[in-house]
This record gives structure tokens, C-alpha cells and sequence, in this order.
């Protein structure tokens, strides 16, 4: 079973890493290479998703109490309280840019933009390192 600091560096090392292909799809926006930021943004939806699937099952099996003090415990509460709607958003996004509904895509992208930053300023910056 892996420790709680294991859990801990395992969620830093995804979250940073999908967040590097989010703003390679954006950059790839700028670069006015929209079909670049759709494939991109693929990868980033099957990612994400993965991790926080991967993420949640785990807990099923951790003893959570056993592997995180109540401030780690609480801090991974806040994090979960940004990652998951974000994780419901991100499909969302992914039909609507699909579907060529830019409009709707470009309202929610503000949306998902706040739930993003604060999965990231929570999962790299308020977990314990
Ligand atoms: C975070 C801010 C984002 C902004 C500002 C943004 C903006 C855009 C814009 C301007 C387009 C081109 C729309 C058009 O010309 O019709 C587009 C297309 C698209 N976006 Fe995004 N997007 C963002 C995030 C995302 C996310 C998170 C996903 C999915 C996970 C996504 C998936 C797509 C897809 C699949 C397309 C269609 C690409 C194609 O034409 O093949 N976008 N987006």
C-alpha cells in the first residue's frame, strides 16, 4: 500500500503535469492551431479523468485516517472540492469545443479557468511537501 506522502508527490507530479498540457493547448490557441488545442485538450480530458478516478478509488483502499494527519486530511478535502467539479466541467467543455458551440465553450472556459486554478494552488500548494 502505498504512504500518504507516496499519494501526496503521486497527485503533485499529475496535477502539474496535465496543467503543462493544458497550457500547451492554450498556447497552441494563441498560435492560432485550434484542431492542436482540441487533441491537446483530448489528452489533457483522458488524463485528468484517469487521475481522478485513480485518485478516488484509492481512498477506497487506503486507510485514510491512518495515512493523513487532519490538517493533510482537510487540505485534501479542499483540493477535492475544486478537482471534481472541474472533472465534470472538463467533458463539457470537450463536446461543446467539438461541436463547434464556441460561444458556450468560451462562457464555461471562465468557469473551468477558476476551477482550475484553484485544483492547482490547492493540490501543489496547500498539500504538505
Ligand atoms: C481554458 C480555456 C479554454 C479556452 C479559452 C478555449 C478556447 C477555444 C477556442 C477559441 C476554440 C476554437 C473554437 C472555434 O473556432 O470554433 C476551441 C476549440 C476546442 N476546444 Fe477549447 N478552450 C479552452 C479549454 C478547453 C478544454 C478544457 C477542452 C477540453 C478538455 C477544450 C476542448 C476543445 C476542443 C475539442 C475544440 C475543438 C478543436 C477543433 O476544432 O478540432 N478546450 N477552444
Amino acid at each position: 500500500m502505498p504512504t500518504g506522502p507516496d499519494i501526496i508527490l503521486t497527485l503533485k507530479v499529475l496535477v502539474a503535469a496535465v496543467t503543462v498540457l493544458l497550457l500547451a493547448a492554450l498556447a497552441a490557441l494563441a498560435a492560432g492551431r485550434p484542431r492542436l488545442h482540441g487533441r491537446l485538450n483530448t489528452l489533457f480530458l483522458v488524463l485528468t479523468l484517469a487521475t481522478v478516478a485513480g485518485f478516488e478509488l484509492l481512498l477506497q483502499f487506503v486507510d485514510v485516517k491512518a495515512a493523513f494527519d487532519p490538517a493533510t486530511r482537510a487540505a485534501l478535502r479542499v483540493h477535492l472540492y475544486f478537482a471534481v467539479p472541474a472533472a465534470v466541467v472538463i467533458p463539457v467543455m470537450w463536446v461543446l469545443g467539438r461541436t463547434g458551440r464556441k460561444r458556450a465553450h468560451l462562457t464555461l472556459a471562465a468557469a473551468f479557468a477558476v476551477l482550475w486554478a484553484g485544483t492547482v494552488v490547492t493540490g501543489l500548494f496547500f498539500l504538505p511537501h
